[in-house]
């Protein structure tokens, strides 16, 4: 392809200088966490990353010192855990991903999280509609139906909501679909793509294995196919028993975020799973709705429409809306009681 190594090297250089020029800070709110370290490694290791920006109550200097000594290019802060720790660590932040909060032990639900993390939540989307309110939020802490809906309304109520700009990560279940279903049929995971849509939890979990590359699976076998998707998370906080839930493969699953980079820089086209203010069934009264999302540098360009489901999936989105208005409800009412 290069005719000298020195056409290579001008290449290189130019390369170099144009993605140098693109810079992306991103904040992890949560840092020093199960979920909030690895995926803070993973952010380091993302060449779309110039500076990372790390904030917890407690851990997120050291986290911050350990990873800058990784030879990539992007640098490294940790932030005090003070409001003005948490302010500088937002400023001029594109992308702030959210996992703070506490995770699930054995027999809880994920909306047994929301007497403690609605309000964690909340007081960070507050900072975050204050210093970097153009910003791409993605909200991992659970549970997710109703800490999204918190964000929005703290954004609202400071008069800088973008509903473009808010998105709850259910790239987990995504990642879990193609991984069992591949498990199933015997085949690469790499090569399965499921869409997942509704909610993150439970039966608002919806896979559309009728879309998937094996709309045969049917009867027995894709009712407990779509079972362990939808309760997967259950696997996860039993076996960790008490000391927490789902944070390798979820560190994996919100790496995808740098995507929301690429689609700042200028890539159009990429399509992610996420939980947005969503058009497609407000007229059921369901404000946010999990569905493909087309990204681009104004964030969620376009939401994708569900598409074909069949008669099993249609009864199983009928579930999920009963939950999902319950979950989507109980944020927005949380804000109001407890602005
Ligand atoms: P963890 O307890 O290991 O880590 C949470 C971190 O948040 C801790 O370091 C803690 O100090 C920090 N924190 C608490 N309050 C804070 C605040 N006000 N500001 C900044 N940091 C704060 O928990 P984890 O395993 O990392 O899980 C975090 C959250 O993510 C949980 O709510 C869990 O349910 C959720 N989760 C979501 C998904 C998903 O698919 N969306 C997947 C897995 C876990
Ligand atoms: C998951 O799906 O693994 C997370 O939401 C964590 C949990 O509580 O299940």
């Amino acid at each position: 392809m290069f005719a000298t190594r020195q056409a290579f090297n001008l290449f290189q250089k130019r390369a170099f200088s144009a993605s140098a020029r693109q810079s992306s800070k991103v904040a992890i709110l949560g840092a020093a966490g199960g979920i909030g370290q690895p995926l803070s490694l993973l952010m380091k290791l993302n060449p779309r990353v110039t500076e990372l920006a790390l904030y917890d109550i407690r851990g997120g200097p050291g986290v911050a010192a350990d990873l800058s000594h990784i030879n990539t290019n992007s640098t490294v802060t940790g932030y005090q855990p003070t409001p003005e720790g948490l302010r500088d660590a937002l400023k001029g932040s594109e992308i702030v991903l959210i996992p703070a909060g506490v995770p699930r032990k054995r027999g809880m639900t994920r909306d047994d999280l929301f007497n403690t993390n609605a309000s964690i939540v909340r007081d960070l989307a507050k900072a975050a509609a204050d210093a970097c309110p153009n910003a791409n939020i993605l909200v991992i802490s659970n549970p997710v139906n109703s800490t999204v809906p918190i964000v929005a309304e703290v954004f609202k109520s400071k008069g800088v909501y973008n509903p473009k700009r808010l998105f709850g990560v259910t790239t987990l279940d995504v990642v879990r679909a193609s991984r069992f279903i591949s498990e199933v049929k015997n085949t690469d995971p790499a090569n399965e793509e499921v869409t997942v849509v509704g909610g993150h939890s439970g039966v608002t979990i919806v896979p559309l294995i009728s879309q998937s590359n094996h709309p045969d699976i049917e009867g027995e076998t894709r009712d407990k196919l779509v079972n362990r998707i939808q309760f997967g998370g259950d696997e996860g906080v039993k076996a960790k028993d008490g000391a927490g839930s789902a944070a390798l493969s979820m560190a994996f699953a919100g790496a995808r975020s740098p995507s929301l980079c690429s689609s700042g820089q200028g890539v159009k086209g990429v399509v992610e799973p996420s939980f947005v203010d969503s058009p497609l069934y407000k007229d059921q009264g369901i404000d946010f709705f999990a569905s493909r999302v087309e990204l681009g540098p104004n964030g969620a360009e376009k939401v994708l429409p569900v598409g074909k489901v069949s008669p099993y999936e249609e009864k199983l989105l009928e579930a999920a809306f009963a939950d999902l208005k319950k979950n989507i409800q109980k944020g927005i009412d949380f804000v109001k009681n407890n602005p």
